[in-house]
């Protein structure tokens, strides 16, 4: 992977600021890899525009018009498939991925999800770590398996939670360290520096024993 110009297809729900934040690393020369297709399961998601108007191909599927979800995510896993990607990236995709439609893509699909897992898997992850008292809560990119937000984990990012913090506030200072810590991610998995390996995260070709923490916007080199 590390010498062709890697192929990104980015599957994506909603706004897209992760998805524009892999853009603009891509634009500024950060990240060393094309978006070969953006795919979703919202006609309407920002982020199919913001594709769009990049001059990249842009395709969501609505769940409604298939019998169930295995179909619906071999469909759109069809439609990824046609796009050639080397890595799959989940940037804000907001519906459960099936193990048939994953297992031909393990190692090569990735998600950021917006807590330090393994806490506060699943949905309202904000608000949830404000309820639970944590006094640090953050980002984490992992790789994807059929285990809801349970795939081994990349790298993390950790901000604090300060006092008069709403779930607003604080999903906010999570987003900003989100779209760097995405980018990083995708410069060693692109490089091909991390690689799956029997379940666990190698890098560098050796065992990853904990998660890689982003500091000052950078992970290790
Ligand atoms: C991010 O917080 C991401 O971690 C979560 O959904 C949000 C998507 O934001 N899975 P955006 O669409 O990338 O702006």
């Amino acid at each position: 992977m590390a010498d062709a110009t890697p192929r990104l297809a980015v599957l994506a729900s909603g706004r897209g600021s992760n998805l524009q934040a892999i853009l603009d690393a891509i634009d500024d020369g950060r990240l060393h890899a094309q978006v070969a297709g953006v795919f979703g399961d919202k006609p309407a998601a920002f982020a199919l525009a913001r594709a769009r108007a990049a001059g990249i191909p842009a395709r969501a599927l609505r769940p409604r018009d298939f019998a169930g979800r295995d179909e619906f995510d071999a469909a759109l896993f069809a439609e990824v498939a046609s796009v050639r990607p080397d890595v799959v990236v989940c940037a804000g995709y907001m519906r459960l991925l099936g193990a048939a439609a994953l297992a031909p893509w393990a190692g090569r699909i990735i998600n950021i999800h917006p807590s330090l897992l393994p806490d506060f898997k699943g949905l309202d992850t904000h608000a949830r770590a404000l309820a639970a008292g944590v006094p640090e809560h953050g980002a984490s990119v992992h790789f994807v398996t059929a285990d809801l937000d349970g795939g081994p984990v990349i790298a993390q990012a950790r901000v604090p939670v300060l006092d008069g913090d709403d779930a607003d506030a604080l999903a906010a200072r999570v987003l900003d360290t989100e779209h760097p810590l995405l980018v990083a991610s995708l410069q060693l998995l692109c490089a091909g520096r991390i690689v799956l390996r029997d379940e666990v995260v190698e890098l560098d070709g050796k065992l990853l024993a904990a998660p890689l923490q982003l500091a000052s916007n950078r992970l290790p080199a």
